[in-house]
């Protein structure tokens, strides 16, 4: 069976020191992956490997292959493969260029050359679904940090990709967006879309994912289905946050028989 995306022997550093190396992962339809992993373990490294952007706009080292429905992406431009994944940065504001909060939403749609009428019923759908339509004509660089990263959202939600990835989605936002969020994107991948997302809540992939990997040392460490990977005793001891049903209650607090 083909995977919708498969990564096999992938290397790659941005200098000396290798960020992936010999990383093997491979991903089906449909799939709501959940990535976690300590801080500067290659998670955003990880997913430009999955969008063409490393290694046609970042600089490195680049070994292996990256398949991305059936298309290699080292021969496939990044034009090409935005077509069918789409990104949210981890940083709203290395996103954002537009002057208009419409704008960020309609730019990509009108590069794509939809009719004006599917245009504007897009941004206006996604932008009443992130709660911006009142702010459509104000200048996104006033918006506040979770505003931003609300309308990176809106546009890329808007695109209708086939893949999403998204890069710690939830981090500017407060519990009651973030809820909305998943409950979103778990409704993308009931439509049959594949979600993978890189989260440092665990707990709110423990609501939501289908199955967890973790980026320890370049390599996947662990991969399994959520309950699984995040019960696994190696998430404490890699620093991660052990969602709240499988925290153990500490030896001061428990009860004496
Ligand atoms: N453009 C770059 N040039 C050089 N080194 C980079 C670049 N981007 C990332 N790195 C380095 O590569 C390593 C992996 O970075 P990456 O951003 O993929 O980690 P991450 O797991 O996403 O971290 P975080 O949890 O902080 O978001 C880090 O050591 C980082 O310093
Ligand atoms: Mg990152």
């Amino acid at each position: 069976m083909v995977k919708l995306i498969q990564i096999s022997n992938l290397s790659f550093s941005y200098g000396k020191k290798a960020v992936l190396s010999n990383l093997n992962l491979s991903v089906e339809r449909g799939e709501f992956l959940g990535i976690i992993g300590p801080v500067g373990s290659g998670k955003s490294t990880l997913l430009f490997t999955m969008n063409g952007v490393i290694p046609h706009l970042i600089n490195g080292n680049f070994k292996g292959n990256v398949l991305v429905c059936g298309m290699d992406t080292r021969k496939t431009k990044v034009s090409e493969l935005s077509k069918r994944v789409g990104i949210v940065l981890q940083d709203p504001n290395s996103q954002i260029f537009s002057l208009k909060v419409w704008d960020e939403v309609a730019f990509a749609l009108e590069n794509r050359k939809l009719p004006k009428e599917e245009i504007a019923r897009r941004v206006a759908k996604y932008l009443g679904l992130f709660g911006l339509e009142s702010m459509r004509d104000r200048d996104p660089n006033n918006l506040s940090e979770g505003q931003k990263q609300k309308l990176t959202l809106a546009s890329t939600l808007a695109m209708e990709p086939e893949i999403i990835l998204l890069d710690e989605p939830s981090s500017n936002l407060d519990f009651g967006s973030a809820v909305e969020l998943y409950n979103m994107l778990k409704s993308l991948q009931r439509e049959g879309r594949t979600i993978i997302v890189v989260e440092h809540d665990t707990e709110m992939l423990l609501d939501n994912a289908t199955r967890v990997i973790v980026v320890k040392d370049g390599k996947i460490g662990i991969d399994g289905p959520t309950k699984k990977v995040l019960s696994d005793p190696r998430i404490e001891r890699y620093g991660l946050r052990v969602p709240c049903p499988f925290k153990k209650t500490p030896k001061s607090l428990r009860v004496r028989k």
